[in-house]
C-alpha cells in the first residue's frame, strides 16, 4: 500500500503590532519618504502588515504557530520526528531556526533543519517533508514558515518597505494511507539572483555588503505570473487533475495583481482564492501557511478539498504542491 503524507493540523501567529498603510505612511513621512494608502492599495492590494517588536525572532513567531498546529492535530511535540522551517530571516547565522524552535516546543531529539528558498520556502519545505514521509524516513513532521522581514527592510526605500510584514504559519504532516499530498513541482533559476536579494553577509566579524532587501519589482512581477501558471499546470498533470477540480488556490501573498492574474489563467474565480495579502502584506515563507490556516479556521478550506499551494520568490525560486486536505 502506498504511503502518503497528510496535513492533520494548521496554525499561525502574527505579532500584535499592526500598521495600516496610513500608519506606515505617517512613519515614513517623518523621514521624508512619500507614499500613500492609495498607491499601496492600488499597486499591491496591501492595507496593513504586522511587525515584530525588537528582539522577537522567527523562532519565537514559529513556536506560537507550531503550538497551534500541534493542538489542531491533537499530537504532542514529543511525537514529532521531523521539523523543517522555511525562513530567510533566521535568528542567527547558525544553528537553524528549526533547532531553536525544536527546543522551545520540547521536541528534542527529532531531525530539524531549515530550508532557504525565500518566498517559495514553504512549498519547498512541504515537498521535502512529504518525500521523507513517503520513504518512511519520517512519520510525523512539523513544517513551519516563519519570517521577520522587518529586520531586512530598508525603511528609506519606499519601493520595498511598504510590501513586507512579519508572521509565521505551520502545518503538522503525518503519514497516511490516503492522500494527502498528491504532487509537487519545484524549480529555481539562479541567473535571476540579482532581481531579489539581500546581499549582505558576515565576514571577519563584520557585515559586508548591503544587509537590506533589494528588489527589481517589475522583473519579479513578470517572471512570477508565468512560472506560477507553469507550476500549477505541472502538479495538476502529475496528479491527473484538471484546473476545474481545484477547490482552493492558496498562492504566495505578494501582490493581489499577481494572484488575480494566476487565478484567471487557471480559470478560477477569486472566491476560490484565499487572500491575506491585504491584512498581512508579504510575509515571504510564512505567507502560504498563514493563508492556509486562515482558510481552515474561517471554515472555508474543509477536509477533502483539493488545494493548490504555490510559491515564488528570490533565487529565483518557484513551485507548487497539490494536496487533498
Ligand atoms: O515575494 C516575492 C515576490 N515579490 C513580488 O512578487 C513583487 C513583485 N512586484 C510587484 O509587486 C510590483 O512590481 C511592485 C508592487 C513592487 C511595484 O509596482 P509597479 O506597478 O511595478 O510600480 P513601479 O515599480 O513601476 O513604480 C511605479 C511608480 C514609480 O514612479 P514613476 O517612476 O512612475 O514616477 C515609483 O517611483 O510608483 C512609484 N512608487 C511609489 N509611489 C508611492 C514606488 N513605490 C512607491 C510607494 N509609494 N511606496
Amino acid at each position: 500500500m502506498r504511503r502518503y503524507s497528510r496535513i492533520t493540523g494548521t496554525g499561525s501567529f502574527l505579532p500584535p503590532k499592526r500598521l495600516s498603510n496610513a500608519d506606515l505612511a505617517a512613519q515614513l513621512a517623518r523621514d521624508g519618504i512619500e507614499t500613500s494608502d492609495e498607491w499601496i492599495v492600488e499597486r499591491t492590494g496591501i492595507r496593513a502588515r504586522h511587525f515584530a517588536e525588537a528582539g522577537v525572532t522567527s523562532s519565537d513567531l514559529g513556536t506560537e504557530a507550531a503550538r497551534r498546529a500541534l493542538t489542531a492535530a491533537g499530537i504532542q511535540a514529543s511525537e514529532l520526528d521531523l521539523i523543517i522551517v522555511a525562513t530567510s530571516t533566521p535568528d542567527m547565522v547558525f544553528p537553524s531556526v528549526a533547532a531553536i524552535l525544536q527546543d522551545k516546543i520540547g521536541a528534542n531529539g527529532c531531525a530539524a533543519f531549515d530550508v532557504q528558498a525565500v518566498c517559495s520556502g514553504f512549498v519547498y519545505a512541504l515537498s521535502v517533508a512529504d518525500a521523507m514521509i513517503q520513504t518512511g524516513a519520517a512519520s510525523k513532521a512539523l513544517v513551519v514558515g516563519a519570517e521577520v522581514f522587518s529586520r531586512i527592510i530598508d525603511f528609506k526605500d519606499r519601493t520595498t518597505c511598504v510590501l513586507f510584514g512579519d508572521g509565521a504559519g505551520a502545518v503538522v504532516l503525518e503519514a497516511s494511507e490516503t492522500p494527502g499530498v498528491l504532487a509537487s513541482d519545484l524549480h529555481a533559476d539562479g541567473k535571476h539572483v540579482g532581481i531579489l536579494c539581500t546581499p549582505g553577509h558576515v565576514s571577519g566579524g563584520q557585515v559586508l555588503g548591503d544587509p537590506f532587501l533589494k528588489m527589481d519589482g517589475q522583473a519579479v512581477f513578470k517572471l512570477a505570473v508565468g512560472v506560477l501558471e507553469e507550476a500549477a499546470r505541472a502538479v495538476l498533470a502529475k496528479a491527473g487533475k484538471q484546473d476545474t477540480d481545484i477547490d482552493w488556490l492558496i498562492p504566495h501573498q505578494a501582490n493581489i495583481r499577481i494572484m488575480t492574474g494566476t487565478a484567471k489563467k487557471l480559470k478560477l474565480p477569486m472566491d476560490k482564492v484565499i487572500v491575506t495579502v491585504d491584512q498581512h502584506g508579504n510575509t515571504s515563507a510564512a505567507s502560504i501557511p498563514l493563508a492556509l490556516d486562515e482558510g481552515v479556521r474561517s471554515g472555508r478550506v474543509k477536509k477533502g478539498d483539493l488545494v493548490m499551494l504555490e510559491g515564488v520568490g528570490g533565487g529565483f525560486t518557484w513551485g507548487a504542491v497539490l494536496l487533498t486536505m
